[in-house]
């Protein structure tokens, strides 16, 4: 090994590197002996080349001194340093000439956070405070409906693995999805997914790789929560890791941080099979429903008008590729809801099927591609006028549109249009994550990370859970 921990018996040794490196400002033996006899200090030697040397705090550590005698400089020993401290968050401070320990420490993944005026002496000069931060890593599971689903994420954003196993095929012939049938699967399912994901992510030490395990606790179907919550709670207690509880509707719109960081205050279109809100955030981890559906979630209706017209179940993106085929020439009704925010798909499914019972009656011809494409632009006109009135009545910086009916293409366009019309960011949830995921799930429990949200390993499945109830 290279690198080591040094020791008291290393004074000399890190006296000699500190001398020859530091010429103008070395260290005074006694100040290194003294720091050495430390125990919030830790000195790593490479060989008698360099060192690094470290001052713990709880929450972070102050990278004191990093040297390289000059004839081994440029050699990439004080990478090596930087890299085998590890993943810890770290603070340093460094004058402000000195661009290549500044270059160094940026390949290191170290980022220039502010300056501190006239901080050296001799000469005195400003120094930059840098810090790099902890990467966080969450194991996250995901089993609320028909999706079985486990994720690597680091930091909320980098996925690492998210291996999905659907069973979509299981329930088509039922038009919907069967709750045992569903338990069942996820049961058979969890532990390949689960090992797969470990395995894409590189993951052969948990307890030293994973800073904590999520789950989703609600909102779905109880026997299908069960599996993955139990399996997150089973592993988090194994490895004795923290576990996180996840509402798998925070879950859908932390998914937009996979596009770009959301801003807050934002407003969240939330459109699924099961869940359709306008979701005001004014701050991280704070969600108001400022409108929802009165009866049908927007996917449902999809699903629903699918049926009838004899496709498979969840028909969304077969409806959206017909859809594609035939025009907007029907009109169909949008809803007049009382509060004016909310939305209701029930009179628009009534509306499409009097329209093809009428049709069978009479005997006309109908063009279904027509029907499907009308059916889709009412749908997503109310979506956006409930929306539209939202954004004018908040302030907000940003628009996020997620959930499984973000996948459909038309909504993606007539949001990035409005999020044009009144200047704001749009944050779409890229589209191999809009659909249900354990990607989405480590997106959001990272969240609850930062803010300490941790959950008792008694957490229970909560199926009916929603935004009013956290
Ligand atoms: O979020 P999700 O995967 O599951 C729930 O949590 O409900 O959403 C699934 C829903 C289904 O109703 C499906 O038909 C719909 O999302 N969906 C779509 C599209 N892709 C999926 N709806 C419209 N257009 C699409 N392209
Ligand atoms: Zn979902």
């Amino acid at each position: 090994m290279q690198i080591r921990k040094a020791t008291k018996k290393d004074v000399e040794v890190i006296f000699n590197i500190a001398n020859l490196a530091f010429k103008n400002n070395p260290l005074s033996f006694l100040k290194i002996a003294e720091q050495l006899s430390t125990d919030s200090v830790e000195f790593f030697l490479f060989e008698s080349e360099g060192f690094v040397s470290l001052k713990n705090t709880a929450d972070f550590s102050d990278v004191l001194d990093i040297a390289v005698i000059p004839e081994f400089q440029n050699k990439g020993i004080g990478s090596k340093l930087l890299q085998f401290i590890g993943n810890k968050n770290l603070i340093l401070e460094v004058r402000k000439s000195n661009l290549n320990a500044i270059e160094l420490y940026k390949k290191a993944g170290f980022k220039i956070i502010s300056t501190r005026k006239n901080y050296y002496s001799n000469p005195i000069e400003d120094a930059l405070i840098m810090e790099r931060k902890k990467n966080i890593t969450i194991l996250a599971f995901e089993s609320s409906a028909d999706e079985t689903s486990v994720a690597v994420v680091k930091n909320g954003n980098e996925v690492l693995a998210n291996v999905v196993a659907t069973q979509i095929n299981s329930h088509q012939r039922f038009g919907g999805i069967v709750p045992e049938v569903a338990s069942r699967h996820h049961l058979e399912w969890i532990n390949t997914v689960l090992d797969e994901a470990l395995k894409k992510a590189n993951i052969t030490d948990p307890a030293k790789q994973i800073d904590a395990v999520a789950a989703t606790f609600g909102p779905g179907l109880v026997g299908s929560l069960l599996v993955g919550l139990m399996a997150g709670k089973t592993f988090a207690q194994i490895y004795d890791l923290p576990f996180i509880g996840v509402n798998h509707l925070s879950g859908h719109i932390s998914a937009a941080n996979f596009n770009m960081p959301i801003e807050y205050p934002a407003l969240s279109l939330m459109v699924s099979g099961g869940h359709t809100e306008l979701v005001l955030m004014e701050k991280e981890n704070d969600f108001q429903i400022i409108g929802e559906t009165l009866d049908d979630a927007a996917g449902e209706a999809f699903d629903k008008i699918g049926r009838v017209m004899g496709l498979k179940y969840p028909a969304g993106k077969e409806i959206q590729e017909l859809a594609k085929l035939g025009e907007n020439n029907i009109d169909f009704p949008i809803a007049h809801t009382e509060g004016e925010m909310d939305f209701s798909f029930s009179g628009l499914k009534s509306a499409v099927i009097n329209y093809l019972y009428k049709a069978e009656q009479q005997k006309t011809e109908i063009n279904k591609n027509d029907v499907l494409a009308s059916f889709q632009s009412a749908v997503v006109n109310a979506l956006i006028q409930k929306t539209k009135i939202a954004v004018s009545e908040y302030d907000v910086k940003q628009i996020i549109l997620a959930g499984g009916v973000a996948a459909n293409q038309l909504l993606r366009t007539e949001i990035e249009k409005l999020a044009t019309e009144y200047n704001l960011n749009f944050n779409l949830v890229p589209l191999n994550y809009t659909g249900d995921n354990a990607a989405m799930i480590g997106a959001a429990a990272y969240l609850e990370y930062k803010s300490g949200n941790f959950s008792d390993l008694s957490l229970d499945t909560k199926p009916n859970l929603d935004f009013h109830l956290i």
